[in-house]
C-alpha cells in the first residue's frame, strides 16, 4: 500500500491535481478503509536476497577458514596474520589491534584483492588511538595477543578468536564457524565454488528491478558469541522489543535504511536507520561488538536463556553484510555503562543542544502559510502552553525545491521568522536530499553543471522520483558536494533565513519512490574520498553524509556561535554527532506509543541519546486519551515533538476538549520545569559519553528481571520513568530494581507528591488522567525551574529549584550546569558546573571545574528536601560573605526552604538546624 501511496501521489502530482488535496484524499480513504499497512511485497526477505541466503546457508561448526600462524607479523600496536579459505585457497589478512580502554579492533580483508573494498571511516569520531599489544604465545595452534588486562586468543583450526578481559571470556568471534568472506573474482574467471553457482550472485532481480552486480558476490559475515549474556540488545532501528529475539524460523533483523511508512510493530524489518552495534549482558558482565559496515546487513540472533539454565555455547549474533570488509570492534566494557561509553568513545556523542531543542516542538505536514504558523504560535500563548519551535514540512517550498519558499504561501519568511523569534521561538524547515530536476532551479543547475549528482551504473546523473516528481540525488559522499550543500545554508545564500532556523533532513535513506525497495539502485555510483564505489557499499551512510554537510553548513552559518539543531530520519553509527533522530512514520495507536520507548531506549545505548517519536502518531487521528498520554510520555523523552500527516485532522492541543487540553498543557509545562535537568544530562552525555535515557540494567546489572524491561527506563541514574501507555489504564506496574538478584533496592520518590517507595519488585501505582509515573531515586538532587514561560529561551535567567531526595544514609548528590545556552563557548571554559551534595544535614555546592567561568546572575531560589528522618527547625544559608537565616516549611512529604537566593556561581552551604 505504501508503494501505491507514493506512486499514486506522484502520478497525481504529474497531472495537474492539487497535491495536497490528492494526498489527503488518498490517505483519508486508506485510513477509513484501514488499508494502510506495510506492503511486504515491496521489501525483501532474507530468502529473496541472494547474499543473505548464501550467508545464512553456511553450515555451522564446519568453518573452511584456517589461520596460517607462520605468517604472523607483529607491530607495536597490532599483529597481522594470514587466513586461508581451504575450499578455494584464497588468502586473507587478519589484523588485530588494541584500542585504549579495553577494546580490540579486528579487520579482515583479501590479501591481494582485485580491487579496493570500501572501508567505513566516517562513523568514527576520530582516527582510532591504538595501544601497544604483545604476542605472548605463538604456535601452530594458537596466537595470544595481550594488552593490559585484555587478551585475544586466536585459534588456528577451526579459526576462532576468543576475547578475554581479566581472564573472563566475553566474546568469541567465529565460534559457530559462520565466518564467510566472498573474495572478488571476475565473471570470466569464476572460482566455481558454492558462491558462484548461487542464483543472484552475478545479477539479481527483485520485483521489476534488476541489479547488474558488476562485482559479483562480495559478502562478508561473522558470528559473535557472548558466553556471559542473558540478553542481547542493540542493532537499531527496528520496531521491536529492547531485548533481541531469537531469529530462528523467521527472518534475521535487517539493517538497510528504508522509507517504510506505517511500519509494523514487533518485527525485525529494516527501518530508516542502521546502527550495527550489539551488546550482550548477563550478571557476570557486559560486552559489545560494533560491526562497522555500511552495506545492507542482516543479523541472526541465537539466544541462550541463562535464567532458565539452558546451557549452550552462549547467545550469539551473526552479522551478514553484502559488501565491504570485516571491520569490528570488540567492546570489553565489563559493565553496561562502560560498554556504552566505549561505543561513544569510538563514534561520538550528541553535542550539547541549545535548550530550545530540548523543549517542545510543534509540527505538522503542513502548516499552510505564514498566517497559519503565527496563529498557531499565538494560540500556544493564549492557552498558556509553552512551545519553542514551529516546524514547516515540504509544502513551504516552491514546488518542493529546497532552499526556496512558496511565494504564494510564504512570501515574507524573514518577517515570520523574526516574529517567532520575538516570542523566543525558533522555526525548523525541512530540506530533503532529492533535487527537483527543473531547469529553472539553481540547485539543479549547479549540480548538473558541476557533476554533483549520484550517478547511475552507466555514469549518467541518476534520476528517480520523490516528492517533487523527477529528481536527482546529491552525491554527499563527495566532499566537494558536501561543501556545496553546506554553503547553501549560509545566510548570504539562503538569505530568507536566520540563525533562528533549525533544519530537518528527511527522506534521506534515500527514499526513491521509483527505486527498488523505495530506495536507490545498488549499482548506482558515488564519488567518495576513497574513490568511486557502488551505492551497495555505502547505502547506510547516505543520510549520515547529508547531515554531515548540514551540520557544517549550520555551524559556518552562525560563525561557530550557534549550536546547530538538525533532525534526521536516516542515520548510521556516528550520526549522533550531527543530528537528533525520531522514529519515523508511526501511527496514532497505543502500540506505537509503547514502541517509542523501546526504540528510543535501544537507540540510546547505540549512541543516539537525542531520540523521540511523532507525538500523537503520524498516521491516523489519535483519541483524546492517546493524545494526552503521548504528550505525557514525550515530556520525559529526549526529543519532544508533536507531528502529523496531512491527512489527519488538525490537532493543536486547544482543538481537543478543554479537559484534554489541560492535561496536555500540564505535561508540556512539566517538561519545561525539568529543562535544567535535561540540560545537565545532555552536558554530561557530551562530557562522559553515557546515554541520557538508560535501560534499568545500566545501573542494576545484577538483577535479571531488569534485562528485558522496556516499558520503563532511567533518565541518567536519577529518575525512573514509566509512562502510561495502555489504553484506559488505572494503574501501572512499576518495577523497582534490586542491586543484586536477591538484594536491596533504592528509595524512590514520586516526583508529584514525594511519596516514597522503599521496596523492590513490581508495585502497582494508581494513575489518574494527569499522572505521569516518574520517581526520583533517593540519593540524588535534580535541578528544576518552576516559573514556566512561553519558550525555554525566555527562562534562561530564571532561578532554580533543587529537589533533594535522600537515601537511607540521609545523603544525596547531584549536579547543575549553566552556560550561555547557545554558543560553543562552553568548550572554551565558559560555563558553570556544580556538584551539590547533602551530607550530615548540610546542603553544599562546589564548583567542579573551578577554572571554568561564566558570568551569570542566576540564583537558586528554593530547595525541597524529602526523606529527612527528623524535622529541622530552621536553616542557615552560608556564603563566603555572610550567613542568612532561612525559614523551613514543612509540607506533607517534604521540607522546603524558600528565598534561598544565592548565585549559582558561588559556593554556598545551607545548614539545617535542629
Ligand atoms: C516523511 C516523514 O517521515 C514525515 O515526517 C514527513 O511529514 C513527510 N515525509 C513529508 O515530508
Amino acid at each position: 500500500m505504501i508503494m501505491a501511496y507514493h506512486t499514486n501521489y506522484f502520478s497525481l502530482d504529474r497531472e495537474t491535481f492539487n497535491m495536497k488535496l490528492a494526498i489527503s484524499i488518498l490517505c483519508a480513504v486508506a485510513l477509513v478503509t484501514g488499508v494502510i499497512s506495510v506492503d511486504r511485497t515491496i521489501f525483501k526477505t532474507c530468502e529473496q536476497s541472494s547474499f543473505c541466503r548464501r550467508c545464512r546457508n553456511v553450515e555451522p561448526n564446519n568453518s573452511s577458514y584456517e589461520l596460517v600462524p607462520a605468517t604472523l607479523s607483529t607491530y607495536s600496536d597490532s599483529i597481522t596474520v594470514d587466513l586461508v579459505n581451504k575450499n578455494n585457497g584464497h588468502i586473507f589478512v587478519l589484523k588485530v589491534e588494541g584500542i585504549h580502554g579495553d577494546v580490540f579492533h579486528i579487520a579482515i580483508d583479501e590479501k591481494t584483492p582485485l580491487k579496493k573494498r570500501y572501508c567505513v571511516t566516517d562513523a568514527l569520531k576520530e582516527p582510532i588511538k591504538l595501544v601497544a599489544v604483545e604476542v605472548v604465545k605463538s604456535n601452530s595452534n594458537e596466537l595470544v595477543v595481550k594488552y593490559g588486562q585484555n587478551k585475544a586468543v586466536i585459534h588456528a583450526t577451526p579459526f576462532k578468536i576468543d576475547f578475554y578481559r581479566s581472564e573472563m571470556l566475553f566474546v568469541s568471534a567465529n565460534a559457530r564457524g559462520l565466518f564467510k568472506f566472498e573474495h572478488y573474482r571476475t565473471k570470466a574467471n569464476k572460482s566455481n565454488d558454492d558462491v558462484d553457482n548461487e542464483p543472484g550472485a552475478w545479477e539479481e532481480d527483485f520485483n521489476s528491478f534488476h541489479d547488474s552486480k558488476p562485482n559479483g558476490p562480495e559478502a562478508v559475515a561473522m558470528d559473535f558469541t557472548f558466553p556471559q549474556a542473558g540478553v542481547l540488545f542493540g542493532i537499531p532501528e527496528h520496531a521491536d522489543s529492547f531485548a533481541l529475539k531469537s531469529t530462528s524460523g523467521g527472518d534475521p533483523y535487517r539493517l538497510y535504511n528504508l522509507d517504510v511508512g506505517e511500519f509494523e510493530l514487533d518485527n525485525g524489518m529494516a527501518l530508516y536507520g542502521s546502527v550495527p552495534v550489539i551488546y550482550g549482558h548477563g550478571t557476570k558482565g557486559t560486552a559489545g561488538v560494533f560491526w562497522m559496515n555500511a552495506a545492507e546487513t542482516w543479523v541472526d540472533i541465537y539466544n541462550q536463556d541463562l535464567q532458565k539454565n539452558v546451557s549452550s555455547s552462549g547467545s550469539a549474533a551473526h552479522f551478514m553484510s553484502e559488501s565491504g570488509i570485516v571491520d569490528a570492534f570488540i567492546l570489553l566494557g565489563e559493565t553496561p555503562q562502560n560498554t556504552f561509553k566505549q561505543y561513544t568513545d569510538l563514534t561520538g556523542v550528541a553535542p550539547l543542544p541549545q535548550p530550545a531543542a530540548l523543549a517542545f516542538h510543534q509540527s505538522r505536514w503542513n502548516y499552510n502559510d505564514e498566517k497559519d504558523v503565527l496563529n498557531v504560535s499565538k494560540h500556544f500563548d493564549i492557552h498558556d502552553i509553552p512551545m519553542d519551535t514551529m516546524w514547516l514540512d515540504i509544502e513551504y517550498t516552491e514546488e518542493k525545491k529546497y532552499f526556496t519558499w512558496d511565494p504564494q504561501t510564504f512570501p515574507h519568511p524573514l518577517e515570520m521568522i523574526r516574529n517567532l523569534a520575538a516570542s523566543g521561538r525558533h522555526l525548523t524547515i525541512i530540506i530533503d536530499p532529492h533535487i527537483k530536476t527543473a531547469n529553472n532551479y539553481h540547485v539543479h543547475g549547479d549540480c548538473t553543471k558541476y557533476g554533483y549528482y549520484t550517478k547511475n551504473k552507466d555514469g549518467h546523473d541518476f534520476e528517480g522520483v520523490c516528492w517533487p516528481g523527477n529528481s536527482s540525488y546529491a552525491d554527499f559522499f563527495n566532499p566537494v558536494v558536501r561543501k556545496y550543500f553546506a554553503d547553501q545554508y549560509l545566510l548570504e545564500n539562503f538569505n530568507t533565513t536566520t540563525n533562528d532556523v533549525f533544519i530537518w533532513n528527511d527522506m534521506n535513506e534515500p527514499s526513491v519512490f521509483s527505486g527498488p525497495e523505495l530506495t536507490m539502485p545498488k549499482d548506482n555510483l558515488h564519488n567518495t574520498e576513497m574513490g568511486t564505489f557502488e551505492h551497495r557499499a555505502v547505502h547506510n551512510l547516505y543520510g549520515f553524509m547529508q547531515t554531515k554537510a548540514t551540520f557544517d553548513g549550520l555551524y559556518r552559518r552562525g560563525n561557530g556561535k550557534y549550536r546547530p539543531f538538525i533532525l534526521t530520519r536516516s542515520h548510521f553509527a556516528g550520526s549522533q554527532r550531527y543530528a537528533a533522530i525520531w522514529t519515523g512514520d508511526n501511527t496514532g495507536d497505543w502500540g506505537y506509543l509503547q514502541m517509542s520507548l523501546k526504540t528510543c531506549l535501544t537507540q540510546a545505548v547505540s549512541g543516539f541519546s537525542f531520540c523521540g517519536s511523532d507525538v500523537g502518531g503520524f498516521f491516523k487521528d489519535p483519541s483524546a486519551d492517546l493524545f494526552e498520554r503521548w504528550h505525557q510520555a514525550g515530556a520525559f523523552q529526549p526529543f519532544f515533538r508533536a507531528h502529523a500527516n496531512m491527512s489527519t485532522k488538525r490537532r493543536e492541543p486547544w482543538l481537543f476538549p478543554e479537559d484534554s487540553k489541560l492535561v496536555v498543557r500540564d505535561a508540556i509545562r512539566k517538561r519545561y520545569t525539568y529543562l535544567p535537568f535535561w540540560y545537565v544530562m545532555f552536558y554530561e552525555h557530551e562530557r562522559f559519553g553515557y546515554p541520557v535515557m538508560r535501560p534499568l540494567l545500566s545501573h542494576y546489572p545484577n538483577d535479571p528481571e531488569t534485562f528485558a524491561i522496556d516499558n520503563q527506563y532511567l533518565l541518567a541514574d536519577r529518575l525512573l520513568v514509566h509512562p502510561v501507555a495502555q489504553e484506559g489504564a488505572t494503574k501501572v506496574d512499576v518495577y523497582f530494581p534490586r542491586h543484586s538478584a536477591s538484594g536491596d533496592g533504592d528509595l524512590w520518590y514520586d516526583i508529584d507528591d514525594y511519596t516514597v517507595y522503599d521496596s523492590v519488585g513490581y508495585v502497582g501505582i494508581p494513575v489518574n488522567r494527569n499522572k505521569i509515573p516518574v520517581f526520583q531515586r533517593g540519593g540524588t538532587i535534580v535541578p528544576k525551574k518552576e516559573h514556566v514561560r512561553q519558550a525555554s529561551t525566555l527562562m534562561k535567567n530564571d532561578p532554580y529549584t533543587l529537589i533533594v531526595c535522600l537515601d537511607r544514609y540521609q545523603e544525596a548528590n547531584g549536579t547543575l550546569y549553566a552556560d550561555d545556552e547557545q554558543s560553543f563557548e562552553y568548550r572554551n571554559g565558559k560555563y558553570i558546573y556544580v556538584q551539590i551534595e547533602f551530607k550530615k544535614n548540610v546542603l553544599s555546592s562546589k564548583r567542579i571545574d573551578p577554572s571554568a567561568k561564566f558570568d551569570t546572575q542566576v540564583s537558586i531560589e528554593r530547595v525541597v528536601i524529602t526523606g529527612l528522618d527528623k524535622a529541622p527547625q530552621s536553616a542557615t544559608l552560608s556564603t563566603s560573605s555572610n550567613n542568612v537565616a532561612l525559614e523551613v516549611i514543612k509540607n506533607e512529604n517534604s521540607y522546603s526552604i524558600s528565598k534561598a537566593t544565592v548565585n549559582i556561581a558561588e559556593e554556598w552551604k545551607i545548614i539545617l538546624n535542629y
